[in-house]
């Protein structure tokens, strides 16, 4: 999913955190030589990357809550993950402002509780950042897939089911948009028999159908590769084992429209 803070498509909270993991890591490094080998001036600067690392997790946190709110999707597993990578950040925030207040200033020397405070802080670093990594590597947020002659914007948000959500023409065979009608996520494509719109929301662990790959008629989730008919919404191959919710969809006037599913009754009347 591509990231809503980026710049020319490259995502700015990977670029910003390594700042913050560098300079806590250091400001340890730092204590550590410094009290071991009676360098006062190394402690000093130990206190200052730890303030630098805080002002730098600050600015780093920024873009980061920005991607979780909008570019990973709701209600799945990188969701929680992304969840849980934010708290421990947090936490480490908080103990780096701790142990810079404890210490006061640069001149004084970190003592065992400064140490202490300083070791879980790196640790709970390491650990945020192994989730962080799965976020990108394994969830793909921030990965801006991108296909031969796509429309630049493949998000649109649109506020009524009676609007249109794109051109006839903007959707070229075998190409997903993702809709966003009045909150619910929608995957609009062409496959070989026509258009089809779907859930955006993969049935196994909330993984994101827009920006898996459609063939044929089957669209392949990016996280665990389960399969389904884009028509039908049933799976093909899992993991997944729940059918996808799948919506109507028309082409007027050279416009695409896409409706929540009606029943046969409701079709009638
Ligand atoms: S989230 Fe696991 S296959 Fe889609």
């Amino acid at each position: 999913m591509r990231s809503k803070a980026h710049i020319s498509s490259h995502p700015i909270h990977p670029m910003l955190v390594a700042f913050p993991i560098g300079l806590f890591i250091t400001s340890l490094a730092f204590d550590a030589i410094g009290v071991s080998q009676g360098i006062p001036s190394l402690w000093s600067a130990g206190w200052y990357c730890i303030l630098a690392g805080d002002i730098m997790a600050v600015l780093a946190a920024i873009p980061g809550a920005v991607d979780l709110f909008t570019t990973v999707p709701p209600q799945s597993s990188a969701r929680s993950r992304g969840y849980r990578h934010a708290l421990l950040n947090v936490l480490v925030l908080f103990l780096f402002i701790a142990v810079a207040a404890y210490r006061g200033g640069p001149a004084a020397a970190p003592d065992q509780t400064s140490f202490t405070l300083s070791a879980i802080g790196v640790f709970c670093l390491f650990i945020s950042g192994w989730l962080g990594a799965t976020l990108v590597y394994r969830n793909q947020i921030g990965v801006d897939h991108r296909f031969a002659g796509a429309s630049k914007s493949r998000t649109v948000t649109v506020n009524d089911w009676n609007l249109p959500v794109c051109k006839d023409e903007d959707l070229a065979p075998g190409q997903l948009l993702l809709a966003v009608i009045q909150g619910a996520r929608v995957v609009v494509g062409r496959c070989p028999d026509g258009l089809m719109a779907f859930d955006d929301h993969c049935t196994h662990k909330g993984g994101p159908l827009s920006d898996g790959a459609l063939v044929g008629c089957t669209v392949q989730c990016p996280w665990h590769g389960s399969q389904f008919d884009v028509h039908s919404g049933t799976v093909v191959a899992g993991p997944a084992k729940d059918s996808l919710k799948t919506y109507d969809v028309q082409a007027r006037d050279g416009q695409i429209y896409v409706f929540p599913k009606r029943t046969e009754t409701e079709k009638a009347a």
